[in-house]
């Protein structure tokens, strides 16, 4: 089976792309290199530089190659820099997502994993959060991609076309070979913010808030390894492929932890003592996010590896150390 990973250097599309090798799939890269790396970009998978708005560059890569499926990454995802750029969003995720969708149906290419987010959910009602849950996003880039899930809902009603979509809640750690992680421009995760200052590149960690309702006032999420994700992906193609109908899947631990909580386990795993200092909320953060991911279980058969925070840092911790990307 030969799958085109758009966005495939950036951060979670490159840990799918070496997932995907390791399982024997085929795989060609469509990324602009806007924010991904090319050092990331696995050495066995065919790559193309070129942006997914560009509907000639991607009705030629889908004549020259035979493509049987799309994962699709390439988004911006940066929730503050949505806040501030809003039509470079719904340029980049939004349209580009309508350009590809338009070619792959020329093309006659009828699956789609498409890579959403919890941010679809804004402030939740329950915890844990459900899918059918109500989604009222508190920011631009969880907008976007609310608007393409209900995009690809239309598309799939008129074409013969379908689409899993998969909400991510916080992706982190790296790939156990240490050769590929996580490398934003600016960095505004926390567990790389945070590894960035054992390194010294960074003084202290801001805490944004300690006056939640939560055990020690700080912000709680599900923190998801990015390789476990990459595994719910080739689940989501195999489902595609033997269904033949869409659906929508949290993907998460389901266990909460606090920003205090990451921040001891990564001095914990580095020796490092980790300089803070507390800081007011940022805007938009919701003080508990933590998914039931109970629906991809049953149905994808998909089981998190990497269930332990500390394991998680540790893998983010050998990445960060030998980081070679430029
Ligand atoms: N945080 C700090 N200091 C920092 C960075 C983060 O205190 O320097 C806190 C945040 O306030 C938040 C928690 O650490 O409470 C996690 O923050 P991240 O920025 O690492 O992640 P978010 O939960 O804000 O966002 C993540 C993804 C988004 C996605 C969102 C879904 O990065 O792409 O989850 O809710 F949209």
């Amino acid at each position: 089976m030969n799958l085109l990973v758009t966005g495939g250097a950036g951060y979670i599309g490159s840990h799918t792309v070496y997932s995907l090798i390791e399982k024997g799939y085929g795989v060609v890269v469509a990324d602009d290199l806007q924010t991904g790396h090319i050092e990331a970009v696995h050495n066995d998978a065919k790559f193309y530089c070129g942006n997914i708005q560009d509907t000639n560059f991607l009705d030629d890569l889908f004549k020259l190659e035979k493509i049987d499926a799309v994962i699709h990454f390439a988004a911006n995802s940066l929730v503050g820099e949505s806040m501030t750029s809003p039509i470079k969003y719904y340029e980049n995720n939004v349209y580009g997502t309508m350009m590809l969708v338009k070619s792959m149906i020329k093309n006659n290419v009828h699956n789609l994993v498409f890579s959403s987010t919890a941010a679809v959910y804004g402030e939740p009602e329950n915890i844990p959060i459900k899918e059918d849950d109500k989604k009222l996003p508190t920011n631009t880039y969880g907008e976007t991609k609310l608007a393409i899930e209900n995009m690809l809902k239309c598309v799939s009603c008129a074409h013969d076309f379908k689409f899993t979509a998969l909400r991510y809640f916080n992706a982190a750690g790296a790939h156990k070979s240490a050769c590929i992680g996580e490398a934003h421009k600016p960095e505004t995760h926390l567990i790389p913010v945070v590894l960035e200052t054992v390194k010294g590149k960074r003084e202290f960690v801001t805490i944004f808030g300690d006056d939640y309702e939560t055990k020690d006032g700080t912000c709680i999420r599900d923190y998801i390894h990015v390789s476990d994700l990459a595994q719910a992906h080739i689940l989501a193609v195999e489902y595609l492929k033997n269904n033949n109908e869409s659906n929508i899947f949290n993907l998460g631990n389901g266990v909460g932890f606090s920003v205090k909580e990451v921040i001891d386990t990564c001095r914990k795993v580095t020796g490092h003592p980790i300089p803070v200092r507390i800081e007011k909320r940022r805007t938009g953060d919701p003080a508990v996010l933590v998914a039931s991911s109970s629906k991809a279980k049953s149905i994808l058969g998909w089981q998190p590896e990497y269930t332990s925070p500390d394991t998680i840092v540790q893998t983010a911790w050998n990445w960060h150390k030998n980081q070679r990307y430029n």
